[in-house]
């Protein structure tokens, strides 16, 4: 049997609305995960919500609700984010539900009694927002090395998972794969680090200081430090430890996608649990760079947070996605900016994509009675571009595979310029002028092909907008699209069907 295709998200903090990163993350799981199904692959793609925790609490302690109705609220407006921005999850996980409490607890106590995790005695610099704990060399500046703000010095008690006992091991298992932390540089990364001796993980805080989290089976005095129950996430919604036989289905075929920020967590906290645990590793963990506003991170903290559904009120949903994959290279950081969401509007999607689809229709309106028509013989030209589709879905395969989803965007608009070019060429008004019909019926049927054909490669990014593309060429799109990816599947006779543009020249709010 096939390997399915199960890809997932970080679970996303309660504690403020959806921005633009986290989009981002969501979009491009989206766009794998659809690629995938698109090639029939049995697929499950998990997104979620991290409850628990400091940052949560203060959230909702700052809202005066209770940690419970806060997540309660705010889990909705992901939820509709993602619905409105075409997202397409299998599964949806929150970390407050019972489904994923009980096998947090089944973890935490297998390991506390095989003696993975212990009692002892933790002094540190805390930094509350990041909730982490840092060693005094970790400080920048005395302050905290991932956000650069201040941190204080606590000593308490508290159970320590014995991830130290890993080093070697993770050393050795990232060297020996080296696909499994991707891109390259966050490989290195990650492998920078674990020269530096790796301490026992502090997982759990003492219920005084925090109340909201997951008991610790064993001693009800504390809760599960965040971000062990949070990456647990991944196997509860697999089925692990209840539906064995999903589980051993999808994992560890799993790609992880994360943002470079959670890398370590992800990289060694993430691997050293499953190796304790007695799990394999995940196939992949793919960290993605930062969506930047002139060279500073986009977050909420920073106050440069973009709305995702304001940009998409102006663009509509499938052109932010477009822009947000075609924009980034994968692994890098990428600046957002108007002018940039502009340009490729205007460019790819008004100009190139849309204004094809235009002409098409008004000439199969004008010289073929408005319905697709019945090719005659092709010549070779017509035959090239049909072969120049048919390489572009191995291609874009190629590249997907690759995870280079831009490179993957720049060949499928490529081949639309190719398709604009092929009209300039065969020019079918001048054939209609010089009276032959046979000639236009094949060159138009031929381009309108073309177009639905590399539309489908277009498909996973911009699914809503690629459908209507696909009905204005009075093309049905079949239930597995995988049967549409042959040359061929436009129906002569279907009607097809006028409108306004696919991407209007002229855009702004909604309202
Ligand atoms: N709850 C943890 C993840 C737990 S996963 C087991 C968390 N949540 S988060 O709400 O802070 O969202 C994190 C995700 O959003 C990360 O992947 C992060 O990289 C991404 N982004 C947040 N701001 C971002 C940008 N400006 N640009 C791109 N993505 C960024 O961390």
């Amino acid at each position: 049997m096939s390997v399915p295709f199960y890809v997932t998200t970080p679970i996303f903090y309660v504690n403020d609305e959806p921005h633009i990163g986290h989009a981002y993350t969501t979009i491009l799981a989206d766009v794998l995960a659809r690629y995938a199904r698109l090639r029939g692959m049995e697929t499950v793609f998990l997104t979620g919500t991290d409850e628990h925790g400091q940052k949560v609490q203060e959230a909702a302690q700052r809202r005066g609700v209770d940690p419970q109705t806060q997540a309660d609220e705010m889990v909705v407006r992901f939820q509709r984010t993602w619905e409105r921005l075409h997202v397409s999850h299998d599964d949806f996980i929150r970390t407050t539900e019972p489904r994923h409490i009980r096998v947090v607890e089944a973890v935490l106590q297998d390991l506390w009694d095989r003696g993975e995790i212990y009692l002892g005695e933790y002094e540190g610099w805390y930094c509350v927002p990041e909730e982490r704990f840092w060693t005094e060399k970790d400080l920048v500046d005395g302050n905290c090395p991932d956000c650069g703000r201040p941190v204080e010095r606590l000593v308490e008690s508290n159970y320590f998972f014995r991830m130290s006992a890993y080093q070697d091991w993770l050393i050795e298992y990232i060297a020996d794969h080296p696909s499994f932390i991707r891109p390259e540089t966050r490989r290195n990364e990650v492998l920078g680090y674990l020269r530096k001796p790796l301490h026992d993980l502090c997982i759990t805080r003492p219920v005084s200081r925090l109340g909201w989290g997951i008991p610790l089976p064993f001693d009800p005095d504390y809760v599960t430090y965040v971000w062990f129950d949070a990456l647990i996430n991944y196997v509860t919604a697999a089925g692990y430890l209840v539906d064995e036989e999903r589980f051993s289905r999808l994992w560890p075929s799993v790609m992880h996608l994360i943002g470079k920020d959670i890398l370590t967590t992800h990289s060694v906290y993430w691997t050293t649990m499953l190796r304790a645990i007695g799990l394999p590793q995940p196939r992949t963990i793919l960290a993605h760079g930062w969506w930047t506003s002139s060279g500073d991170k986009i977050s909420k903290s920073l106050g440069n947070a973009v709305r995702p559904l304001d940009m998409a009120d102006i663009y509509g949903v499938d052109a932010l996605r477009y822009f947000l994959v075609r924009e980034a290279t994968l692994g890098r950081d990428a600046d957002f900016s108007q002018e940039r969401v502009a340009h490729r509007y205007q460019g790819d999607l008004a100009n190139d994509l849309g204004n094809l689809l235009h002409r098409l229709v008004n000439m199969i309106q004008r010289y073929c009675e408005g319905r697709i028509p019945e090719p005659g013989e092709l010549a070779e030209v017509d035959t090239t571009l049909c072969d120049r589709c048919l390489a572009l879905v191995d291609q874009t395969f190629r590249q997907v595979d690759a995870l280079a989803l831009n490179e993957a965007l720049a060949q499928v608009m490529g081949t639309v310029g190719e398709i604009n070019r092929y009209l300039e060429r065969t020019a079918p008004w001048k054939q209609a002028r010089a009276g032959r019909g046979e000639r236009v019926a094949t060159i138009l049927y031929c381009a309108a092909e073309a177009l639905r054909l590399t539309a489908i490669l277009l498909q996973p990014v911009m699914p809503e907008r690629v459908g209507e593309l696909w009905h204005r060429l009075g093309w049905q799109a079949p239930s597995s699209l995988q049967d549409g990816l042959a040359w061929g599947s436009l129906q002569p006779g279907a009607p097809v069907i006028g409108g306004p543009p696919l991407f209007p020249r002229e855009v702004g709010p909604a309202d």
